[in-house]
């Protein structure tokens, strides 16, 4: 059985930033389990856990799913790549250090060993912007778990212009969204820094919108 670190609660709070960069090195079946077991502790709507977690490893579907990724990349960022590159830090909101990540997962996705795709049965023709809350809650428990068991994770979407043939892939029911996809591996390069955020206090209204109170 493999064992977890010691890591407190606030501490993989403060230090589970998004890896991008991961090696090939199998991750064994002992920590997917407890890693997902972590996540189906997770808080839904009701209870109803109308959720389903498919462990892909296979590499003909990964390789299938990651072109469709590379795809919604390189529309969505690849495009901009100097844009991106030369942007002063604060001009746009990926770092050019977090660009370069971001694309090497992108060209690297279908090598990550393990992807979870967490999946909201019943929820494919939501029109309720609160559908995610019902699986979010549990995909960030299982990033914290995977933390500590020094595995890095990232959510990812831009495969999503496939939703129907991801679906029709993993042979998931009809009804099913797709609500993420995440990589896993031992990281391979980066660190587990905190994330950086805009300060607690920038972004924290007290009793109504705009009344701020200095952190004390
Ligand atoms: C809804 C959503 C969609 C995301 N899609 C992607 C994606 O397709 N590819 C990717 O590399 N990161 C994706 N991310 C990760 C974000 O870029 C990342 O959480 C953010 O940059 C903060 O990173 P950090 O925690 O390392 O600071 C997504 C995150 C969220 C919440």
């Amino acid at each position: 059985m493999t064992k977890p670190d010691h890591l407190s609660v606030l501490d993989a709070l403060h230090s589970t930033p998004a890896r991008r960069r991961l090696s090939t090195e199998p991750i064994p079946d002992d920590v997917i389990w407890a890693v997902l077991d972590a996540a189906v502790r997770g808080p839904s709507g009701g209870n109803a856990q109308q959720w389903a977690w498919v462990v892909v490893r296979d590499r003909a579907i990964k390789d299938r799913i990651a072109s469709w990724y590379l795809e919604g990349w390189n529309a969505a960022y690849g495009s901009r790549r100097e844009e991106f590159l030369s942007a002063a830090p604060s001009e746009l909101p990926m770092s050019p250090q977090a660009f370069l990540g971001a694309e090497h997962l992108a060209v690297h996705l279908a090598e990550a060993p393990v992807w979870i795709v967490p999946a909201l049965l019943g929820a494919a023709d939501s029109r309720d912007p609160l559908t995610g809350s019902s699986i979010y809650g549990a995909v960030q428990q299982l990033f914290l778990a995977a933390h500590a068991y020094g595995v890095g994770t990232n959510l990812t979407t831009l495969y999503r212009a496939h939703e129907a043939d991801v679906r029709d892939l993993l042979r998931l029911p009809e009804d099913a969204l797709t609500m993420c996809l995440i990589p896993m591996g031992y990281p391979d390069g980066g660190s587990w820094s905190q994330p950086r955020r805009k300060p607690v206090e920038a972004v924290t209204h007290w009793d109504e919108y705009g009344a701020r109170r200095p952190r004390s």
